[in-house]
């Protein structure tokens, strides 16, 4: 519930303005539903891509307050948010919600960015990859692998680190984000699982982008309080930039 009419052209504008020159980082925007049509006019032609925080699983019908999949394909989204923290934890959603949320983005062609991770108590009891293994294994039972290598993004978000300011170390990150690639690996194969993107999502910030895009295995970034300045964002994607000068990877705005 971040981002007005005006706040989100700005953050439009001030992105295409900043990043003509920047051919290596896929950037996406992912505004409120109510300000993506402004931003898919804003982005019409540029290679900055647009994403939706949430949809619903079914692609019609009477789901009142719902916005369904074919509706974000319409106004130009390729990319949608699924499972993330805020809505498993304030809004109720179920690993089986979030299983046929990403089935449903991925069967109508739209690139689905999954979020995964555990609290603060589950890290302290030493649960961390067992309660992303199972986020994962219930979120993309039964999806073709062929779909998951071409359009699924992972964004490991430790609920701990979202919006209170403390971020995962780098080497956390890393641990967590190798265990998600090997998981993917022993499932789809070693290739597919390296065309897999693994977000990092929690407190990136410009002072910490650098470090935190520098693991092997962290290919992008989800940014959420930081996207919300225009010139922070911008600055987390150059950074992201520098880091990954010959491997394409992606940030997002959740
Ligand atoms: P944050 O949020 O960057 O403000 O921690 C991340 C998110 O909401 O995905």
């Amino acid at each position: 519930m971040n981002g007005t009419l005006q706040e989100t052209a700005l953050l439009c504008q001030s992105v295409l303005r900043s990043l003509k020159e920047q051919q290596e980082v896929e950037v996406v925007l992912c505004p409120p539903f109510t300000a993506l049509v402004t931003a898919a006019e804003l982005l019409k032609g540029s290679r900055i891509l647009l994403g939706a925080q949430d949809a619903h699983w079914e692609p019609k019908g009477a789901y009142t307050g719902e916005v369904a999949v074919p509706m974000l394909k319409e106004i130009g989204c390729r990319y949608c948010i699924v499972g993330h923290s805020e809505r498993r934890q304030i809004l109720g959603e179920t690993d089986e919600m979030i299983h046929q949320k990403v089935r449903a983005v991925l069967e109508q062609g739209l690139s689905a960015i999954l979020c995964v991770g555990e609290t603060l108590e589950i890290r302290r009891k030493g649960g961390t990859l067992s309660r992303v293994e199972g986020q994962l294994g219930a979120a993309l039972q039964g999806i073709e692998p062929t779909r998951l290598a071409s359009r699924l993004v992972i964004a490991y978000e430790p609920v701990w680190a979202i919006g209170t300011g403390h971020n995962a170390t780098p080497a956390q990150a890393q641990e967590v984000h190798r265990a998600i690639r090997s998981w993917l690996s022993a499932r789809i194969g070693k290739a597919a699982a390296e065309s897999v993107r693994i977000q990092y999502g929690g407190s990136v910030k410009p002072e910490n982008a650098g470090e935190l895009m520098a693991q092997p295995d962290v290919d992008g970034a989800l940014v959420g309080g930081a996207s919300l300045e225009p010139k922070g964002f911008v600055s987390i994607v150059e950074s992201t930039h520098q880091a990954k000068r010959s491997s394409p990877c992606s940030t997002g705005l959740s």
